[in-house]
């Protein structure tokens, strides 16, 4: 098969090309060139923490997708790496879709979607994998595909099969698969190998629930001590109380898989993240605590405006920092990943501050931490002389974080809706409302009380170099930390 879409192509053509870093991350990951999607493969391999990731290269758009590459030492500072596969075969001729990687016997095997479109103009996807001595070069196992449409169960969709994450389990190795039924409902397969070649279909592990929507994709489970945990995306769901309509939605579903019939039972569902700009998180296991998972997400979402894009910068898409994403005490809780945060070189640093209506200092920095009475509400803005801004109020009296990004570079989704203020539920739990915010160039993520996240993208002409922190109440404000990531 003669097919354009080669390795040496991807990678010659990103080392001749480069990108107008205006809006590049300077923390987040992002591609060397063109668009990326999806994590893919997040593993420790030979003590590095590997990332792959879905990877148009040629434009800054979604095209047929490879899987760009690169490694950190330390989960904060990134090294580019070889794109590992490319949509080179007649099972993943129309993109190398999303999955995930595991090591086994001293080498890296990927697990992987492959999507046609076949003669009939139909789309198919089925699971291939390839594998790696050096965990940098990749070659696809001889007989791909090791799932295809004959081994999806009855009443399930042979069309949307994909973004396989695999994990081993006492002495088996399972894949779930993100799926739905052909009456359009999300839910996730279970697979069961014993080499990783030759998988068969075990059980419908998480089945259709409300939360669903007509179709899941990148599902992970997490396997604590006390408990497990679906990380996953859902494609068109309708939140029932409120009418909202999310076209993609992450969300952690807290149960327990009963490992006898292979079904995982529910306990709780709610958000992954309250922003504009989180989808698709993908997690490893990265110590020898077993209750203890990094993730990465893609900090963007589908089919909104995307600046990068509309002004050529030949770039789209970047990643979120790692988070770990822990079990703590019957709880499961989201937290900044401890190197970076101890990366942050704190510039500014007050213990107890007694902030009378506003407090205004110049900001070249990239992190904020504080901590006020729930009982309290408080603005903080970030600005600049052309009159761009973000702001965000959290609001302890409400029980919400009030995000805008209204004065920023218009964002909107393909009716022209435009997206730029959203109110996000942060009850807490503590007399205290602990924050951390890590700015980036385009982007900014907060953690609440280790509990709540809020991840966003934003895009301004000149950066915000004024943090203004107001409110009507003349709050104390703990452990203000003013800081720089270096
Ligand atoms: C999720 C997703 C996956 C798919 C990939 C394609 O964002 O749609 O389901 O594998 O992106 O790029």
């Amino acid at each position: 098969m003669t097919n354009k879409y080669t390795l040496e192509r991807a990678n010659n053509y990103i080392k001749n090309n480069t990108v107008v870093k205006d809006f590049y991350p300077k923390v987040n990951f992002a591609a060397p060139v063109g668009w990326i999607n999806d994590p893919n493969g997040v593993c420790i391999f030979k003590n590095e923490l590997h990332l792959f990731y879905q990877h148009y290269p040629y434009d800054s758009v979604h095209g047929k997708m490879h899987w760009g590459h690169a490694k950190s030492k330390d989960g904060y500072h990134w090294e580019d790496l070889d794109v590992a596969l490319a949509p080179d075969q007649v099972y993943d001729k129309d993109g190398v879709f999303s999955g995930s990687a595991i090591e086994k016997d001293g080498k890296l095997y990927l697990m992987y979607t492959g999507h046609i479109i076949n003669e009939a103009g139909e789309i198919r996807e089925t699971q291939n994998i390839a594998i790696s001595e050096d965990g940098i070069k990749f070659e696809k196992y001889k007989n791909n595909p090791v799932l295809d449409e004959k081994d999806v169960p009855e009443g399930s969709s042979i069309q949307d099969f994909r973004d396989p994450k695999v994990f081993k389990k006492e002495d088996k190795y399972y894949a779930v698969i993100g799926s739905k039924t052909n009456d359009e409902r999300g839910q996730v397969l279970l697979y069961e190998s014993d080499d990783l070649f030759e998988w068969k279909f075990k059980s419908i592990i998480l089945p259709y629930n409300e939360f669903l929507g007509d179709m899941v994709e990148c599902p992970d489970l997490l396997l604590f001590e006390d408990k497990d945990a679906f990380l996953l995306s859902a494609m068109n769901y309708t939140d029932k109380d409120t009418g909202e309509f999310y076209p993609h939605i992450s969300w952690i579903i807290e149960g327990k898989v009963d490992w006898t019939t292979f079904v995982f039972d529910v306990d709780s569902i709610r958000k992954m993240d309250g922003g504009f700009d989180f989808y698709a998180p993908q997690t490893a296991l990265i110590s020898s605590d077993p209750n203890e998972y990094i993730g990465i997400a893609w900090q963007q979402a589908w089919h909104r405006t995307l600046p990068s894009h509309d002004l050529e910068h030949k770039w789209s898409g970047q990643m979120t920092m790692p988070r770990i994403i822990k079990e703590q005490g019957g709880e499961i809780i989201q937290k900044p990943y401890s190197v970076i945060e101890d990366a942050v070189k704190v510039t500014d640093e007050v213990e107890e501050y007694h902030l009378e209506t506003s407090w205004q200092n110049n900001f070249e920095d990239n992190y904020i931490e504080f901590e006020i009475d729930s009982s309290e509400k408080i603005k903080l803005l970030l600005s600049n002389s052309q009159g761009e801004d973000i702001s965000m109020t959290f609001d302890g009296i409400q029980q919400q974080l009030n995000f805008s990004r209204e004065n920023t570079l218009r964002i909107e989704d393909i009716h022209g809706k435009v997206f730029n203020r959203s109110s996000y539920p942060i009850p807490i739990k503590n007399k205290k409302l602990q924050v951390k915010i890590f700015i980036d160039v385009s982007s900014i993520q907060i953690f609440i009380n280790n509990d709540y996240t809020f991840t966003s993208t934003f895009y301004t002409k000149m950066p915000l170099d004024l943090l203004t922190i107001s409110s009507e109440s003349n709050p104390i404000i703990n452990n203000l930390k003013i800081g720089k990531l270096q």
